[in-house]
């Protein structure tokens, strides 16, 4: 059997940083309930000619520097994003072109939050067959380019940010388990609408996202052949901190096993895990061995669990 394990991260955030005293200015709203509602006080936010594509490229490049590979070795790509600059050619093939890396495979995968864990899974087959042996799996989210700055129920839930890992073909594990669904009749719950802005009931897809990502996750560890004492640490999706809460109550899980960055950075979509992952790695608190539990739900609705041995 062929695992994947992870041999780099890296995370890029603008220089942006937006306060919730800075959202009062723009909508009718306050610190405080900010805070209580979604356990955010500041996200980054791009300058206006910074791209998806670019917050993606930060990163990987800093995913590829601290795995210690050179770009020749790199066999592919999996760029995830939902606010691409381009459509054609793919942020893929940008970000492929952009790192020098030589005749490697590259797309984009469009599944919003949901995206960095069907990367790291399709990435991970892709590297059990034996064809490819590490797989570059950047994030890259302007999130701010499709935010409705009218509306103070989302406006103040979004960031900008970059997140990759360098995945590579191992005989330990590595990724042991994943689960990937979706149901698309919650469409009209969280979308991007005529006018290309996000919009969304939030009340409504915060009694979904708690219930799909607490299945998910404790289907990830019954496949994975473990036990939630196992779990050293969960990163979910970051949401909004009371999302976070009811799920690891769900699991029955303690919040100091929970990792979170959403306080600093916000909601950055399919950035949230990689760079949550990525901070939990430099700061020490995620160290080789530990078992983490993944689960994140997005618009769609899509959702997805994941245990990875680190
Ligand atoms: N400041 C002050 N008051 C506000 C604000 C604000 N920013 N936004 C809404 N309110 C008001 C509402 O108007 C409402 O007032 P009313 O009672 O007079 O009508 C009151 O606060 C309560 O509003 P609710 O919408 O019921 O507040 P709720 O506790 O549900 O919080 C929130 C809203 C934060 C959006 C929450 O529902 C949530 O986080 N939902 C999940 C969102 C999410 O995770 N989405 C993922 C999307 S990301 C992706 O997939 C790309």
């Amino acid at each position: 059997m062929i695992y994947s394990k992870i041999v780099g991260t890296g995370s890029y955030f603008p220089e942006r940083i937006l306060t919730n005293e800075d959202l009062t200015k723009i909508v009718d709203t306050n610190d405080q309930w900010i805070v209580e509602r979604t356990g955010i006080r500041t996200r980054h936010i791009c300058a206006e000619n910074e791209t998806s594509e670019d917050l993606g490229c930060f990163a990987a490049q800093k995913a590829l520097e601290d795995s210690g590979l050179s770009p020749s070795d790199i066999s592919g790509v999996i760029f995830l994003t939902f606010t691409p600059k381009f459509r054609v050619p793919s942020a893929a093939v940008y970000l492929q072109n952009k790192l020098g890396l030589p005749n490697c495979f590259a797309f984009d995968l469009n599944s919003a939050c949901t995206g960095f864990i069907q990367g790291i899974s399709v990435a991970s087959d892709m590297i059990s067959t034996g064809k490819y042996k590490n797989i570059l799996v950047a994030s890259g989210e302007k999130l701010t380019s499709v935010t409705n700055w009218k509306d103070r129920s989302t406006c103040i839930l979004f960031g900008d940010a970059g997140g990759a890992v360098v995945l590579q073909a191992s005989d330990a594990p590595g990724l042991r388990s994943y689960n990937m669904h979706s149901d698309g009749s919650y469409s009209e719950l969280l979308h991007i609408n005529d006018d290309q802005v996000l919009t969304m009931k939030g009340n409504e897809v915060f009694k979904v996202a708690v219930k799909s990502m607490g299945d998910a996750a404790e289907q990830a560890i019954r496949d994975a052949g473990l036990t939630l004492d196992d779990i050293d640490i969960m990163i979910p999706h970051q949401a909004n901190i009371r999302i976070m809460q009811a799920v690891a109550k769900r699991v029955n899980l303690s919040m100091d096993k929970v990792m979170q960055n959403i306080e600093r950075r916000g909601n950055t979509s399919s950035s949230t895990i990689p760079t949550a992952l990525d901070e939990g790695i430099k700061t020490g608190r995620i160290k080789r061995g530990d078992n983490i539990l993944f689960a994140a739900f997005a618009g769609g609705f899509t959702w997805a669990g994941a245990l990875l041995t680190y």
